[in-house]
């Protein structure tokens, strides 16, 4: 493992960068497209490790898939994959693992599905007890709670169930078994989460019921519905761009067009947050495609930017990008805080413990709640030695932090980007200058 070691500062970044595009997206794109009937191309694909791993467990599966240069083809198996020879691999990616949970509880055939150290710790009962209720038959470590996962699918039932964590993968992975299931599946979430794969549903010819209810947000689907293949484009990722517009947001003299970003309201909180902090970001040349809100966002430096609350109802619209918020909030002049952010603690690592250490390291004061934290706003950080866990966000969120600090900033692991943004390190250089 190379470590990265950062000595420059920053002072503004300028032009324009078009970031890889989204990860949710990318997922649901080949697996839409492997549950479809027919062609589905995938134009724009993310191709990182995360998303490979979905990939290659489709073709273990009996996917055929075309690469193209710019784009992915993918050969539909109507619902109908092969038992695969071997044990599927979901990697480090959370979202493979619970969808393809989803789908394959569908399948008339054993299947094994296992992670890396970072996912066989990550809970999976979640969408495990659902699945079971549905009439699947799985079993791992803990009660089915860790991978590895053996799964026995077939003859599913429609429930409903309420997704007390507002979470997309859950509510994905009822909605892909959902689709084969007798009956109607329905969720309901307190809060909505990503609506990329209602969405992507209806791109692909199915019809999804989404209202809200009483206890947040109702999605139901009938099974028995087809899905015909077609053409999806893939938009740019708002998790990834995140981190160079943080970078632009935080230095005067920035200018930063990020073209083609996803804006979906579930998806934009990071956004809509700088915005409250003072920063100057507009959506410009708003469009739809795929059935996802897009625009190119322009930033600019010098806001001066001020503390912030993140209160627990906005938590899902920025879940991934709380680590560079934490990074923003600390070089902002004031308190900040987030709270109702418990998921933090299951995701590639504990997000919250490593925002915590790291900012400290970096001379931050900061308190460590169960949900949450609070930073206090100074305007400066001090170089330090960032442990990011393996986790590709705090990787890249403190690459940006160490930029902006004082003195040398090392990288125990600037490898682990690629589960998102393999060009990372390289595409923060084409639009920064140095002093
Ligand atoms: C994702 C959903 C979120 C998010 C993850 C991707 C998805 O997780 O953190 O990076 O693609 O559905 P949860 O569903 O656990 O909130």
């Amino acid at each position: 493992m190379k470590e990265l070691r950062i000595k420059k500062r920053v002072v503004n970044v300028k032009g324009e960068l078009r970031v890889p595009s989204d990860k949710s997206i990318s997922h649901r794109a080949v697996i839409l497209g492997a549950l479809a009937t027919e062609i589905t191309v995938v134009h724009n694909w993310l191709k990182s490790e995360d998303t490979l791993a979905t990939l290659n467990i489709l073709k273990a599966l009996g996917t055929e898939v075309k690469e193209r240069k710019d784009s992915i083809e993918i050969r539909g198996t109507g619902y109908s994959f092969e038992e695969p020879k071997g044990v599927l691999d979901a990697k480090n990616s959370g979202t493979t693992a619970r969808l393809m949970l989803g789908v394959l509880s569908t399948q008339p055939f054993f299947s094994v599905l296992t992670g890396d150290e970072s996912l066989r710790q990550r809970p999976m009962l979640r969408v495990v007890e659902p699945l079971r209720d549905m009439g699947a038959t799985l079993d791992g470590r803990e009660s089915g709670n860790k991978l590895p996962i053996a799964i026995r699918g077939g003859k599913l039932k429609g429930i409903a169930f309420f997704n007390k964590r507002a979470s997309a993968q859950v509510k994905s992975s009822l909605l892909l078994a959902g689709l084969r299931a007798e009956d109607m599946t329905e969720v309901v979430e307190p809060v909505m989460s990503r609506d990329h794969t209602e969405r992507m549903l209806g791109v692909f010819g199915a019809e999804v019921i989404s209202v809200p209810e009483e206890r947040g947000h109702l999605i139901k689907i009938k099974g028995g519905q087809e899905l015909r293949g077609t053409d999806v484009y893939c938009p740019a990722d708002p998790s990834s761009a995140a981190f160079a517009c943080a970078l632009a947001v935080l230095t005067e003299q920035s200018e930063l067009l990020l073209k083609d970003v996803l804006i979906n309201p579930t998806r934009d909180g990071f956004y809509r947050k700088l915005r409250d902090m003072g920063a100057l970001v507009s959506y410009e040349n708003e469009r739809e495609v795929s059935g996802e809100p897009v625009a190119d966002i322009l930033v600019r430096g010098g806001g001066g930017l001020k503390g912030v609350k993140v209160h627990p109802e906005e938590v899902p619209s920025m879940i991934d990008e709380i680590p560079i918020l934490a990074v923003v909030m600390a070089l902002a002049e004031g308190r900040s805080t987030v709270k109702g952010a418990k998921e933090l603690r299951v995701k590639e690592s504990d997000r919250i413990r490593a925002i915590v250490e790291n900012l400290r390291a970096m001379g931050v004061k900061v308190e460590e709640y169960e949900d949450g934290f609070e930073v206090e706003g100074r305007g400066k950080l001090k170089g330090a030695y960032i442990k990011t866990y393996g986790d590709h966000r705090i990787a890249m969120a403190f690459t940006i932090a160490g930029l902006l600090a004082e003195g040398e900033t090392v990288i125990d692991d600037p490898e682990c980007v690629k589960v998102s943004y393999p060009e990372f390190f390289k595409d923060l250089e084409s639009v920064i200058e140095y002093l």
